[in-house]
């Protein structure tokens, strides 16, 4: 077993009165997918909100490379937000911005990169992700699989250790969100980077997950393997399998 980049020790989580987490633990492997699922409203987002130090726990400790983000002052927290790559449900890109510019954008804010090494970056990227030949357009001119690429070719340019995908697929058409999937295991095995995907759609990234925690009712449950999530006795469980996971058997026969 590889060693823990991220862990969750007893968090609590809550609003007023509402306990979205409740004395968690969770366990994130150096250069593993951990995929984290559950129904609307049980706490996903706000694990990654944790994970990030967007938010602190009321209780317990969230540490990154071994140390306690939730007690960190701002300087402190930014540095560790260093090694993060986030990429948001829309994917985020700037409008006004080609396809080639979004992609440099880090480069240009964040580093000294002279413009032709920002070039050559910036094309090699977009070439892994088949994106060769669409570098001058503009987001409103490109189709929706290929913004998530150009989203996550940017969330990569400053070679984060630890990538965070929330619902990376919403919106696509099942083929493309397989596509996506396939992409993102090309890239983790390119780039290495540790990778956690918040999902509703478990059965088609099962190949890719070397974990899988779903949320409910406050606590986090953990998988190594689909078949063990199909005997969980656990009623909320059970629910979400009915609910989401009808078709994980055709998703076994997903290429890696
Ligand atoms: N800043 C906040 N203030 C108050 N309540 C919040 C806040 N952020 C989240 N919550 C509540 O915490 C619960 C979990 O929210 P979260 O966004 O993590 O859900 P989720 O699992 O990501 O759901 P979805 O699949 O719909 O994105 C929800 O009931 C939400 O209303
Ligand atoms: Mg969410």
């Amino acid at each position: 077993m590889s060693e823990a980049v991220i862990q969750l020790v007893d968090v609590v989580k809550s609003f007023k009165s509402q306990v979205v987490l409740d004395r968690v633990n969770l366990e994130i492997s150096t250069g593993r997918t951990t995929v984290i699922a559950g129904q609307s409203g049980q706490g996903k987002s706000v694990t990654l909100k944790l994970i990030l130090g967007l938010m602190r726990p009321d209780s317990g400790q969230v540490l990154v490379n071994g140390r306690d983000i939730s007690r960190m002052r701002k300087r402190q927290l930014d540095e560790v937000r260093t090694n993060f790559g986030v990429l948001f449900q829309g994917g985020a890109l700037f409008d006004s911005l080609s396809v080639f510019e979004n992609v440099a954008l880090p480069l240009r804010e964040r580093t000294k990169s002279s413009r032709q090494e920002i070039r050559e970056r910036v094309m090699e990227t977009l070439a892994l992700f088949d994106l060769t030949g669409h570098e001058d357009k503009y987001p409103a001119q490109i189709s929706g699989g290929m913004k998530k690429r150009v989203g996550l070719a940017r969330a990569l340019q400053l070679e984060p250790r630890i990538m965070l995908f929330d619902e990376p697929t919403t919106g696509l058409d099942p083929t493309k969100s397989m596509e996506i999937y396939q992409l993102f295991h090309r890239a983790q095995e390119r780039f290495g980077y540790t990778s956690i995907i918040v999902s509703h759609d478990i059965p088609k990234i099962f190949n890719l997950a070397d974990q899988v925690v779903i949320l409910q009712d406050g606590r986090m449950h953990r998988f190594n393997n689909p078949e063990d999530i199909h005997w969980s006795d656990d009623p909320g469980i059970m629910d979400f399998v009915r609910l989401t996971m009808g078709q994980i058997y055709q998703s076994e026969q997903m290429e890696r």
